[in-house]
Order: C-alpha cells, then structure tokens, then sequence
C-alpha cells in the first residue's frame, strides 16, 4: 500500500564535510569532569569535529552539497529547490540563499527548515512533497548543524555529546519509479522543555507604554534520561507505521539508519524491531551528534564505502528537540538491484 504519489521520486547522490579540528574523549576530559571510558560506554562516542568561524555552517553545507551534486552527475545551475536543515544557521534570516550563492546554484529557490534533530527527515519529506506535485524537478536537501556555539562547554551532561557536520543528498523526480516508499512524522510540544536552545530576553522600554525584549539565545538545556525513553519507545512506533505505509516489514529492510545520537539507543531500536546489528549503520564514535547532519553523513559514509548498493531499501528515523520524531522508507539510487 504505498501512499498516493503523483511524480516518483528517486535520491541519487549524497555528500558529507566536517571540519578539520577533531577533539577526542580525552582531550575533553581536560574541559570537563569525564573520561573516554564514561563517555564511549554510555554513548559510543569517541570523537567530535568542531567548526571555526561565523560561516562555517554554509562552508561544510556547501561542501557537502558538491559532492552530493558531483554523484547525481548533477549541475547546480539545474537545482530547483534547495532545503537546509538546521537549527544553528549562520543568519538567522536563513542560510540556505548563502549556500544557493557559493553552489552557484542561481535559478534555486532555497529555505531553511528547523526541526532539531529530525530536521533532515522532515526536509527530505517535504522536499518530495514539492517533487511529487511536479512542482521542482531536482532537490539538494541538506542537514548541517554547529551546535558547538551554542553548547555549555562547562556542563559535562551535554558537552560530550555534540559535534558538527554537514551532509547532502540529491533527489530528483522519477517517471518509472517512486523510491520513496512510506513515511511518518510527528511532534508533541508538550514534551518541549526536555531539549531546548531557547531565545532568553531581558526587557527594554521603548516608550513610557512600550518594552521590547532583546538578547540571546541560551545554551543546550537536555533531560538527558527522558529524551532516552522517549527515543527507545517512539522511534520503533514511527518506523513501524512508516515501514506498513510502504507495505513492508522489517524483514525487507536492508539498512537502519538513525539519527547518531547515542550507540545504546541505536541497539535498544534495533533489538525492539529485530534487525540485526550488521545491519544497523553507526559512525557516532567518529562525529558524536551532529543534529540535523548525522543521518545524511551516516548515509554518505555508508554508500562511498560500498556498503549501500542501488535498489537496497533504507529504514531512516530522525528523533530529537520538539520534540520531533519521524520515519522514512525509502531506496537507495537511481538503478534497481
Ligand atoms: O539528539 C537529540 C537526542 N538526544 C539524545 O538522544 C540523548 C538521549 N540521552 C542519552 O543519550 C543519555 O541519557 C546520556 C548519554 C545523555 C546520559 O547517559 P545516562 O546513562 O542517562 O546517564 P545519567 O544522566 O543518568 O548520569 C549518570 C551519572 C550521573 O552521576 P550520578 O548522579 O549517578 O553520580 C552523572 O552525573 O553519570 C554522570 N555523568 C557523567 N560522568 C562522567 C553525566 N555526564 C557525565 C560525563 N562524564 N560526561
């Protein structure tokens, strides 16, 4: 029972970039209170790549968008529509026109989306939205985030966990196929105050009647035991009602690909759903939670490296601040198996 489709759509490259500048577990525990051996048992995690300057999250999108670009054989001046995912843009007024100018990408549309840690799923649904409808023919969505500016660097509960990259992929629209088989999307603001980067103000009068509020935004504030059972129980939920979408069960699915953010929760998910671990993509101990950029550059690594081949069926789920949660079934590249 796939879902109603007007266009296909088939995702045929990818791309990633992280910065250069790596720190490991034990360079951190000189930051903070920990060690390599709390950090990589109760996470995976054994490094994270941090990034420098006031552009660098249009510097590693972009990078990851032309690789991405160079895979699909696709040029950028063809781009119709580009969607970056993220939640720690360079200009708050949207990032996606700066990464559209360096692509060169000139008749593309760009926009940003902000869905945390789900964001590159929620981009990828929506940018086949647009491809479905025959509104846009070629799509670069991009998830990238620098979470590194906005983590306190003294509080050891959350500073461990975060890295920064960017990965890209490619989707275009299909006439002979749909790749996209099902997907699912949530949000419960209810459970908002778990995992917040919130805007705090101070107030300013304008006139004798008018304040304003100006100021920052605040650090990374997590509850980090109830984000953990909120992922365990909502994302084998999501990926099941998206996999029965497509018509499928979890015996078709070739790899489990979910947001890196912790090594436990990626076993406790696979156990729950009965996919063997050989088939459960991981490389947090490489980039720790890159947020929005951790499901394509897992992607990226897996399918440079071989491992993905065309026609293999992927089981993605993004889960994270929102809180947000989503699924998305979909096959690898543009040649069946
Ligand atoms: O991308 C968004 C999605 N985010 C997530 O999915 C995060 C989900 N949550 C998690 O991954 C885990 O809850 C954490 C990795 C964040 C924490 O693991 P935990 O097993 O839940 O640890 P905990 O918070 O219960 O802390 C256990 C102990 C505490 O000490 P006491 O109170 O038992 O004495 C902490 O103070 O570990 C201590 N602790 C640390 N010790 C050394 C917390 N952080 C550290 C640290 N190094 N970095």
């Amino acid at each position: 029972m796939q879902q109603d489709i007007g266009r296909g759509v088939a995702i045929i490259g990818c791309g990633s970039a992280a910065p250069d500048t790596v720190l490991d577990n034990q360079g951190l525990s000189h930051v903070v209170d920990t060690s390599d051996e709390w950090i990589a048992s109760r996470t995976g995690i054994r490094q994270r790549r941090l990034a420098q300057g006031d552009r660098a999250l249009t510097g590693i999108s972009a990078q990851a968008g032309k690789a991405a670009l160079e895979m699909a054989g696709v040029a950028a001046e063809d781009l119709d529509l580009i969607i970056l995912a993220t939640s720690t843009p360079d200009d708050l007024f949207g990032t996606a026109s700066l990464i559209q100018a360096e692509l060169g990408a000139i008749k593309a549309v760009g926009f940003d989306l902000t869905a945390a840690c789900s964001g590159f799923l929620f981009a990828l649904v929506t940018a086949s939205q647009f491809i479905r409808t025959g509104a846009y023919r070629t799509v670069l969505v991009i998830g990238a985030d620098v979470l590194s500016r906005w983590i306190d660097w003294n509080d050891r509960r959350t500073c461990v966990l975060f890295g920064d990259g960017a990965g890209a992929v490619v989707m275009q629209a299909s006439d002979t196929s749909d790749r996209l088989l099902g997907f699912d999307l949530h949000s419960d603001g209810r459970q908002n105050s778990c995992l917040t980067l919130p805007f705090q103000g101070a107030e300013r009068s304008l006139t004798p009647d008018i304040a304003v509020q100006q100021g920052t935004y605040q650090p990374i504030a997590m509850s980090g035991q109830e984000v953990y059972r909120f992922a365990v129980k909502r994302v084998p939920e999501v990926i099941e009602k998206a996999l029965f979408r497509a018509g499928m069960s979890t015996d078709q699915v070739d790899w489990l690909l979910l947001h890196q953010a912790n090594q436990r929760i990626l076993d406790a998910v696979a156990q729950r759903l009965s996919i063997p671990s050989d088939r459960v993509i991981s490389n947090m101990a490489s980039y720790g939670n890159t947020s929005a950029a951790s499901i394509p550059i897992a992607l990226d690594e897996w399918v440079r490296q071989g491992h993905i081949k065309p026609g293999d069926v992927i089981a993605a789920s993004g889960f994270g601040a929102g809180l947000t949660w989503g699924a998305a079934i979909f096959q690898w590249g543009q040649s069946d198996r």
